[in-house]
């Protein structure tokens, strides 16, 4: 049962979100993000149809997942930000915390961050913008900071390396590797998120028995191996397979095989998100989803 939060700073409150919020839920975060984007010089992403109906799907989802997770901001009756967290496995995981501009540095982020960490286990984890203001919040509430590169470019096709083992994978067939592999890399299952991945029009492959790649057109939506090899070999894959440009994110201290192969493959690096953990251990051989972890 989801819980209210009274009244806060500004005439705010903090409520459940709600099937009837989902629109609203999105165009906040695509405003937060872009104005994110222009604040800190990068490139803002263009909001496409397609994009935006990957947004409200994955909204609709974790709302029906994790209700207690879901929460809005709403002022005056509209929409003004929203956090998504969820639970699996006693894992617990913020897929979205988001305050439209020209609220924001008012405490809802704040409020909208305690609501969602009321479901918070002794296993969480943040993948988190670049945002400062959310950095301070994370590390407030207790979450270690572990800085991480972005890199991306267009692949020049003569620098592809082999990549041993990978077949295509199926979303019915392998739901299973899914499942182990996922449980034994980051301690909780992503099988029952699979379906949302298939809907949303990810692809997919697999190395048996070793490790999957989730692919969105340019960028890698999740990568997860029990080993160095599979982990390049998935890698290698994604690279290969990308639309034009590919965009690999999370490439964390402990991820040097993902250097080794982005720096490879000429790709271009920036600073990029911060892994937040608390409880969760790093995972060397993943690169994580922003949606799902
Ligand atoms: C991150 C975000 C949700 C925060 O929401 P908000 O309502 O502005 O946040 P709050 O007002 O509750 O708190 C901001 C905190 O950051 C601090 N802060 C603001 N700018 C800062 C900066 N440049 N450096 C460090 N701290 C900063 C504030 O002092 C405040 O901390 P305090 O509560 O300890 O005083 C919002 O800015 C946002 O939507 N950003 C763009 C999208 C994004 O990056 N979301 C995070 C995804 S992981």
């Amino acid at each position: 049962v989801a819980l209210r939060v009274p009244a806060g700073e500004g005439g705010a409150v903090i409520r459940p979100l709600t099937p009837e919020d989902v629109v609203a839920a999105r165009s906040t975060a695509w405003a937060a993000l872009r104005d994110l984007d222009e604040r800190t010089g990068e490139e803002p992403m263009t909001e496409t149809p397609l994009r935006a109906a990957r947004s409200d799907s994955r909204i609709a989802w974790l709302q029906r997942t994790d209700p207690a997770g879901a929460w809005v901001a709403e002022v005056d009756g509209a929409v003004v930000g929203c956090a998504l967290a969820l639970v699996r496995d006693g894992m617990w995981f913020l897929s979205l915390l988001m305050v439209r501009p020209g609220h924001q540095h008012q405490g809802l982020g704040r409020q909208l961050l305690e609501a969602a960490l009321r479901t918070r286990t002794d296993r969480s984890w943040i993948l988190a913008s670049t945002d400062p203001a959310a950095l301070r919040r994370y590390q407030r509430a207790g979450f270690a900071l572990h800085p991480t590169f972005t890199a991306k470019g267009v692949v020049d096709r003569s620098l592809l390396a082999a990549a041993p083992g990978v077949r295509a994978g199926s979303f019915t067939a392998d739901a299973g590797l899914v499942a182990d592999v996922s449980t034994a890399v980051r301690g909780a299952s992503l099988e029952p998120d699979l379906p949302w991945f298939a809907e949303s029009g990810h692809r997919f492959w697999v190395v048996p028995g070793r490790g999957y790649l989730l692919l969105a057109e340019t960028r890698i939506a999740q990568l997860t191996a029990r080993d160095e090899a599979t982990a390049r070999a998935l890698l290698w894959t994604a690279l290969a397979e990308a639309d034009g440009e590919i965009e690999v994110d999370w490439l964390a201290a402990d991820a040097q095989w993902a250097v080794d192969v982005t720096m490879a493959a000429r790709l271009t690096y920036r600073w990029g998100g911060t892994i937040c953990l608390s409880g969760q251990p790093p995972m060397p051989y993943a690169l994580p989803s922003g949606a799902f972890g």
